[in-house]
């Protein structure tokens, strides 16, 4: 295992899967700009060195993935300030989806606000059983500002997503899956070994593949339909020129398992 860390993020390495996780635990993983820098830092790392095929995200200690943006931080912020905090949340987001792996959200305890915005902006959510979420910014006078109110109409749709923005309301780890931002839910000390497993799965694929697959389905989701059929179109074509999938195929035919190399 390779493990390295910066002020308030810790990861670790084990083969081709990462665990990044939000070290704040004292103030429930709250995200200030430090946490911010932090965790694209981490990302960048994991991707300049292309070892990574899947990371999971996720929060410390057990009862917290993320709080939400740090309000001691956000409440002296001007106009100005708050407009570039919320831009440096938004290119977390954008960076997350755009990475050349998938990440999942381990989500073990709140998942408040900014916490939620984060989950959402991961390819998807395995969730604890004690997890909570929720955009509850209206009680502070806010708005969600890490791109809640696009991705979670997105995944939940638009009148869930506005009820849940009107009203603050935290929802539970059930509620979550029953209503398509979770995936999955798992007993809390299940959680960690279920997304690792489904990580380890992830990255026994052709790298490319799952890149190519994760970069249509983000591209495709606001697109018609036919440019975004095209855009598979194009992206499946290209899948043929990697030894990947002369090496998939060819392992099926000769019924022995594929070793992928991300060529
Ligand atoms: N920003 C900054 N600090 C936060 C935080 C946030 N979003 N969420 C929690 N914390 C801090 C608390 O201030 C407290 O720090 P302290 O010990 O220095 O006082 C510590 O984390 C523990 O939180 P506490 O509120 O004491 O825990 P709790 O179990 O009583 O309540 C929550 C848990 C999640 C219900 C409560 O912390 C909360 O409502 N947090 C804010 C959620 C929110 O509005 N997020 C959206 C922000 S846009």
């Amino acid at each position: 295992m390779h493990t390295f860390e910066y002020d308030t993020v810790l990861c670790e390495t084990e083969g081709h899967v990462a665990t990044v996780r939000i070290n704040r635990p004292d103030k429930l993983n709250a995200l200030n700009l430090q946490v911010l820098d932090d965790l694209g830092r981490a990302f960048q790392q994991l991707e300049s060195d292309g070892k990574t095929r899947c990371a999971i995200l996720t929060g410390a200690g057990d009862r917290a993935f993320a709080a939400g943006a740090d309000i001691r931080e956000m409440a002296k912020m001007t106009t100005n300030e708050a407009r570039s905090f919320s831009r440096r949340g938004h290119s977390l987001g954008s960076d997350l989806e755009r990475l050349a792996f998938p990440v999942i959200a381990a989500v073990n305890g709140f998942a408040l606000g900014g916490g939620c915005e984060l989950a959402l902006a991961c390819d998807f959510i395995y969730a604890s059983d004690t997890a909570k979420f929720g955009q509850p910014e209206v009680n502070l006078g806010v708005i969600p500002g890490f791109g809640g109110t696009q991705r979670l109409a997105r995944r939940v749709g638009i009148a869930l997503a506005r009820e849940l923005a009107y009203t603050g309301r935290m929802i539970d780890a059930h509620e979550a899956l029953r209503i398509g931002l979770a995936n999955a839910v798992f007993p809390k000390d299940a959680l960690a070994a279920r997304a690792l497993e489904t990580a380890e799965t992830i990255a026994t694929k052709g790298p490319l593949a799952v890149e190519a697959a994760k970069r249509v389905l983000l591209e495709g989701e606001d697109q018609p339909l036919l440019a975004a059929n095209d855009l598979e179109i194009w992206a499946f074509s290209r899948c043929f020129a990697t030894e990947d999938q002369r090496e998939g195929m060819g392992a099926f035919l000769e019924k022995r398992k594929p070793q992928f190399t991300g060529k």
